[in-house]
């Protein structure tokens, strides 16, 4: 059992309409009754259409809404489909997801990062800050040389971090049910841990009701960013409650 204080982060993806917002209500009242919520944080990042409708209805919870994305100029511009982190902010959302996986296969590097990173510092939201290696860099032995490069160039000029959570999120295990050995995990976030002067690292992958035993036990990681099992709010709950059992 642990006592250690947790993150719960649900990364909806391109997933959920209003509708969706209904199940947010299981959640909200397991977290009310729930023994240990002086221990954990939740956090919603939903598509950006929902922001403004889920903060509304966590207004009155202590569950918090976050955006998966934003651009990096800080001030309006002619970026057509873009959003930027004040408008984000604008709606509700009091944290953002930024060097995801998802993106980075779309073509956003560590440079982009970075200034992503800086300009949502700078709009007043915390970071969700996602690294993590791709099967083919696991395979030749190069998770470190990647996650150090990533953490460098993301996080490059930016002295206050407090308001950033790292997420590990290997990209080989984002959707396919697999997860890292528990040694290679505890050594990989411990790496993160150093790289970063002890920042929290979440780990993302993959996390479902049935494996959280397996990584519940892995004692450095602070919290989860769940996808597929944070659409079910029953799978979501459960996650947690395993948890702290
Ligand atoms: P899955 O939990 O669906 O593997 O997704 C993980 C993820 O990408 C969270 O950001």
């Amino acid at each position: 059992m642990t006592n250690k204080y947790m993150y719960f982060i649900a990364n909806w993806k391109m997933f959920g309409n209003l509708n969706s917002l209904n199940s947010l209500h299981n959640v909200n009242s397991f977290f009310k009754n729930f023994k240990k919520k002086k221990l954990i944080k939740i956090i919603y990042c939903p598509p950006n259409t929902l922001i403004r409708p889920m903060s509304k209805k966590l207004k009155t919870s202590h569950i918090e809404v976050g955006a998966q994305n934003c651009h990096e100029n800080e001030s309006f511009g002619p970026f057509t489909g873009s959003v930027n982190s004040l408008m984000l902010k604008n709606v509700g959302a009091k944290f953002v997801i930024i060097g995801h996986s998802e993106n980075r296969q779309a073509g956003e590097n560590n440079q982009l990062i970075n200034l992503k990173i800086k300009s949502a510092l700078k709009a007043g939201l915390k970071i969700i800050f996602c690294i993590g290696e791709t099967l083919k860099e696991k395979r030749k032995k190069q998770t470190k040389k990647i996650l150090a490069k990533q953490i460098l160039l993301g996080l490059n000029k930016i002295k206050d971090k407090k308001n950033i959570l790292i997420a590990y999120e290997p990209v080989w295990s984002i959707g396919t049910g697999m997860i890292p050995k528990s040694n290679e995990l505890f050594n990989t976030v411990d790496f993160i841990k150093k790289k970063t002067n002890n920042q929290k690292v979440l780990y993302g992958g993959s996390v479902n009701p049935k494996n959280i035993h397996l990584l519940k036990s892995i004692v450095n990681i602070d919290g989860y960013l769940v996808g597929g099992s944070s659409q079910d709010p029953k799978k979501f709950i459960d996650i947690i409650k395993k948890t702290y059992n």
